[in-house]
């Protein structure tokens, strides 16, 4: 495995696998690699020549008095895991290397923000779009690998590549979960112990409103308060939302049918988790 911090290196190795017919699997990431990485990496691997690993914790996609100083990070072990995962190159920017000066141009996503994790980050997903097209042309890929946990990301993306005709495919991959339900995420070493305990009711709150559903449930506020319920009295956390919307196109729905997402969000003392479930409803 190669790591490569700069731009100009990355594209000239990627130029030459290019030249060959090669095709590139991407998983971008901010590193702190959990298992969750390790299944999107594993499956770009499977269906790739190359594949490229990034970890970039990028600052234009926190917000003022987000964790970005406090954002988990250990290269020595991230590196020794994408070596282990079989990863050709590791592209690992510094922060210099990618904004080297003020962005004369950035990204601004203009659908499927105003719900969700966006309505409480404004400019978050701008961020993220931003880094993700300059990755995207630095990389060069044909696939790129996304993890369903974060779905409002997969639905920007998604946006981004067709409206920016990026020929790459975007690939989504399910959530890998910790034995009692719990969402892998980067982000869980920051919960006390405690809430460590109580974090599962996010998951187990999602398959109620989703087995009422299927028992024939279809308004929407009762599911939503069946599930506020649910995480209040098994939490200490604080509910930033809960919503149920169609998916990818992330419209409140007048009527429960068609592919659907419920995703919720919740703020432990030291860090905000997200979940969600996406089904379909005939
Ligand atoms: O999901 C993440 O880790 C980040 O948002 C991403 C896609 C790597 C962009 O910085």
């Amino acid at each position: 495995m190669k790591v490569i911090t700069t731009i100009q290196d990355m594209q000239n190795e990627i130029m030459k696998h290019k030249t060959l017919g090669e095709s590139i699997g991407f998983v971008p990431t901010m590193g702190f690699l959990h298992e969750g990485h390790l299944t999107l990496i594993s499956k770009a691997r499977e269906e790739n020549n190359i594949v490229v690993l990034s970890i970039f914790v990028n600052p234009l996609q926190f917000g003022p008095k987000e964790d970005y100083s406090t954002y988990p990070r250990d290269f020595d072990r991230d590196r020794a895991l994408a070596e282990a995962e079989k990863v050709d190159y590791l592209f690992y920017p510094s922060v210099e290397e990618m904004y080297p000066h003020e962005s004369s141009v950035k990204v601004v996503v203009q659908e499927r923000t105003d719900v969700l994790c966006g309505k409480s980050r404004p400019g978050h997903f701008d961020g993220v779009a931003t880094v993700i097209t300059k990755l995207f042309h630095i990389v060069m890929p044909t696939r790129a690998y996304f993890g369903k946990k974060d779905a409002q990301q997969v639905a920007v993306i998604d946006g981004l590549i067709s409206d920016f005709n990026f020929l790459i495919q975007l690939v989504p991959v399910d959530i890998v979960r910790e034995e009692d339900g719990l969402a892998k995420s980067s982000r869980n070493v920051n919960l006390l112990p405690e809430e460590r305990q109580q974090a599962p009711i996010l998951f187990r709150s999602l398959q109620k409103a989703k087995k009422a559903i299927i028992d024939g449930e279809r308004n929407p506020n009762k599911l939503v308060n069946m599930i506020k319920e649910a995480i209040s009295s098994e939490s200490d956390g604080e509910i930033d939302y809960v919503e149920i919307l169609s998916y990818p196109q992330l419209k409140v729905l007048e009527k429960l049918d068609g592919s659907i997402i419920i995703a919720i969000a919740v703020k432990f003392s030291r860090v905000r988790l997200i979940d969600n479930i996406i089904f379909q409803i005939d």
